[in-house]
Order: C-alpha cells, then structure tokens, then sequence
C-alpha cells in the first residue's frame, strides 16, 4: 500500500474552540437518557467560528449491543469532516444520529447529546422534519425515486410546500447546478432518473439533498460504487459545496478521505479513536491504533 504520509491532503484545520459540556434534562426525550446534568446552553444559530456539530459523550445501544461509545466532538462548519475505520466500527451509525435516522430503527437507545447550531437536536422541542431538512443525506447506493429527473429535484421542495412552477424551475435548475449535473440533464429533465448512468444518479441524489437547502450534507461513501471519472468528479464537488454546507463525508478510501477533507475522525469497535486536521492525522497520528490502521498494519 501506498504510503499515507506521501498522499495529496487537504487544508489544514484551523484551531477548533473546545467542545462545551453541554447535556438536557433527563425528561428531554422519551426512551432516551442523559449523562448528569452540567452547563446548559441557549444559543439558537451558529455564530461564526463556532462548531455547527457539537456531540458529546454520545453512546448508541442497538438493543444491549453499543455501536457508539462516548463519542464526543465538535465539527466546524464549512469544511469537509471525513469518518474512516473499518466495517462495522459505527460510521453509518454516527452519520445516521446527525438527523435523527436512527429513529426510525426499532430498538435504538441514545445517551449523550449532539448539538447542531447549537440546539439540543433531542429535544421535545425539535421538528424532527426541519432537522432533517437542514441536515441532508446522500447514500452509499444512489436511490432516485422512479420519477422523472425534474421530480426527483423537486421533490423535497414540493414536501415543504413549493407550488409555484416558476420558483420550482429555479431550484431544480440551481441544485443540478450545484451538483454539477444540469449541462448533461437540462434536455431530458422529463426523463425517468432511472435511466441515468451510475455517475449521474448519484450526482442527482446530491442534486435533490440541496434542492432543500440543508445546512449539513452527509454523504455515506458516496463514491463506493462509481467509477475513478465518476468519483473524481464527486470528490470536485464536495470541494465547491463546502463554501455552502458543511459535509461530512464517511469512506472506505482513505486516499480519498486525506483528499477531499479538512478534518478526520477514525473510528474503531464505536470509538472515536482519534479525530483532527486530516494532514495530521494521516503523517503523525498520535494513537498507534490509527497508525496502524493508515499504514495497513490493522487486524
Ligand atoms: N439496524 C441495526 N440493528 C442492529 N445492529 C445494527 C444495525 N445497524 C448497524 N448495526 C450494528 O452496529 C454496528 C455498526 O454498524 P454501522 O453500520 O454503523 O458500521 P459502519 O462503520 O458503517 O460499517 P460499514 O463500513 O460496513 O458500512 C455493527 O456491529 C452493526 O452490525
Ligand atoms: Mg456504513
């Protein structure tokens, strides 16, 4: 294997303020507990510099089974945050708690708290479907929705309301854009998405994830089952979405991760073993577990 201190990186991070202790009453949500009450906090939005993403002493039980082990981090917005380890250490799982999809599985026990622009996403107060409306997700399999590719677009859009034909024009025209994909859509937006090659049904599902305009982009190896050309050009846009979201990216390539992001959090059997500058952790990582797993040493 390549050396990984030898691989083209990303940005350094900028210093990253510490991760407040910040936890909810126990009563915040039912089924659902928390570590000891500390500080609390009232901000509503992100204000500039802070994280967008703000976990701490974050533990998910499938059942009796933890997938996730106190996980604490704060990940800052407008970057690229990148999550490797190998199969079954809790990526998906750790992706899935950032808008609530693990709801949605039976059995699921959370303790600990994750904060996004600041507000306690576990909290009875919070619109599950705002939150994830602004926390958007792309998959590992590209799933359009057996419509046309101007519906796929605009689906979303629709579910929060938008009628109008002119202003839903506008948007799908603006989220193929963005995902890069208008030039080879824009004469056959009636075509059945289906009908589209690997590559650009992938670029349609980021398409229809921005339609919303969400804060967040998690994109759960997006690139797994694309070709170099089709991943090369995944890999181009997540570095011109950046200036708009803030993506966290989870992958099996770490070629790739130590390309596209600014930040990388390895993970291992649910723990977050070691998370930083991506340049740092890939040339000096400070846990020999890491190491081991960069340099192919792992297992
Ligand atoms: N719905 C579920 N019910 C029970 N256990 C689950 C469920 N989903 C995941 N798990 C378990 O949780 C652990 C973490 O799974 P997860 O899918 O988060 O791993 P991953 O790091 O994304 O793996 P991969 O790289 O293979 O996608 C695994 O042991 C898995 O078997
Ligand atoms: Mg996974």
């Amino acid at each position: 294997m390549r050396d990984v201190a030898t691989l083209r990186i990303g940005p350094a991070l900028k210093p990253r303020p510490p991760v407040p202790r910040i936890t909810t009453p126990p009563e915040a949500s039912p089924g659902r507990e928390t570590a000891a009450a500390s500080e609390s906090s009232t901000a509503s939005s992100t204000p500039a510099g802070r994280p967008i993403v703000e976990i701490d002493a974050l533990n998910l039980f499938y059942g009796d089974k933890p997938a996730l082990k106190n996980v604490t981090m704060a990940i800052p917005p407008h970057q690229v945050t990148a999550f490797i380890g190998p199969s079954g250490c809790g990526k998906t799982t750790l992706l899935r708690c950032l808008n609530r999809m693990n709801d949605l599985v039976e059995g699921v026990r959370i303790t600990g708290t994750i904060r996004i622009g600041g507000e306690d996403i576990h909290a009875p107060t919070t619109d599950v479907t705002a939150l994830r409306k602004r926390v958007g997700m792309v998959f590992q399999k590209s799933n359009p929705f057996p419509k046309s590719i101007y519906d796929n677009v605009a689906y979303g859009p629709r579910i929060l309301g938008a009628r109008a034909r002119a202003h839903l024009d506008t948007v799908v025209e603006r989220s193929l854009r963005a995902a890069a994909l208008w030039e080879e859509v824009r004469d056959r937006l009636q075509e059945s998405a289906l009908r589209l090659s690997g590559g650009q049904q992938q670029r349609l599902c980021i398409a229809r994830a921005v339609a919303v305009e969400p804060d967040i982009l998690l994109m759960d190896e997006p690139c797994s089952a694309l070709d170099p050309i089709a991943t090369a050009r995944i890999e181009e846009l997540m570095e011109e979405l950046k200036a708009r979201y803030t993506i966290v990216v989870v992958t099996h390539n770490m070629q790739q991760a130590a390309r596209v992001s600014d930040a990388t959090g390895f993970m291992l059997l649910g723990e977050l073993v070691e998370f930083g500058d991506t340049a740092a952790l890939f040339t000096t990582p400070r846990d020999r577990r890491t190491e081991d797993y960069i340099t192919g040493r792992f297992g």
